[in-house]
């Protein structure tokens, strides 16, 4: 069989907060297999947003064990994480953080750039990705030029722009009205049915949270549920139409 993505046994994480310890993430249990699709929900502190940042390689756990792609996390220097984390995942976050100056085409070519690959290549990918979530006509706006829908649909296309395994979304929505937020949730399905990218969004959207295949429910730092169901029908009612579906297919990666 094969191996889970992401694997986290007993993990723990805390933080030091005025010279007090705060427990955070009190013995986290999780397996999420590849290609899977799965969202995290839970009160506001519970802890969401902290294992987010620490399956993305953004912040280290305390105690535990975290394995990503068969690596343990906890085990790699600083330079091995970072590597691994722009090989393997992708950021979603509630605000998009584009650089302003730059047109979307460019904000989703700037990761490869940093890593040094070459231009031609990471433009053409763009702009099939900016095709992809419905922003063909708006590939030279600059952001400030662009709804907060397309603000996110941007910020998605650069976070797939290195071929990730592994996307991450963290309040994806919630700083966007409903039906705005109806059409990135179909893009997510999208982007899981056409790349097989394994994506974990955090979220406090219930309709959103009620579409995914996978609901897993932290409080107090601890998983208090872990539910699966079948969303075939919900997908099929909810597929993006008219002129804001994505275009065309992509390989990425
Ligand atoms: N860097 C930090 N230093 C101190 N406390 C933190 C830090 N990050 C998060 N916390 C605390 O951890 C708890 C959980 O935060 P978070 O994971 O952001 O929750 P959620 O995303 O579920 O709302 C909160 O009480 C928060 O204040
Ligand atoms: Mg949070």
């Amino acid at each position: 069989m094969a191996e889970p993505l992401v694997t986290a046994t007993n993990v723990k994480k805390s933080f030091q907060h005025m010279g007090r310890t705060l427990e955070v993430l009190r013995g986290i249990d999780l397996t999420i297999d590849t290609g899977e699709m799965l969202s995290i929900v839970g009160q506001s502190g519970a802890g969401k947003s902290t294992l987010l940042h620490c399956i993305g390689t953004l912040d280290v756990v305390t105690s535990g064990s975290l394995k990503l792609a068969g690596e343990e996390l906890t085990a790699l220097p600083s330079r091995r994480l970072a590597d691994l984390r722009n090989r393997t995942i992708g950021f979603v976050f509630q605000f998009h953080h584009l650089l302003p100056e730059f047109t979307a085409l460019e904000n989703v070519v700037m990761p490869g750039l940093i890593q040094g690959r070459p231009r031609k290549e990471l433009e053409a990918r763009a702009q099939s990705l900016l095709e992809e979530v419905g922003l063909k006509e708006r590939v030279k706006h600059r952001p400030g030029e662009l709804s907060g829908g397309e603000q996110q649909r941007v910020a998605l296309a650069r976070a797939l722009a290195l071929g990730p395994k592994l996307l991450l979304a963290d309040e994806p929505t919630g700083n966007l009205d409903s039906r705005t937020s109806d059409q990135i949730h179909q893009l997510f399905f999208h982007i899981n049915e056409l790349h097989k990218t394994t994506i974990v969004i955090v979220t406090h959207n219930p309709a959103l949270a009620a579409s995914m295949p996978r609901v897993v429910t932290l409080r107090d730092g601890r998983v208090e549920k872990d539910e699966r169901r079948d969303v075939a029908q919900y997908r099929k009612a909810a597929m993006p139409t008219g002129a804001e579906e994505p275009t065309g297919k992509l390989d990425v990666g």
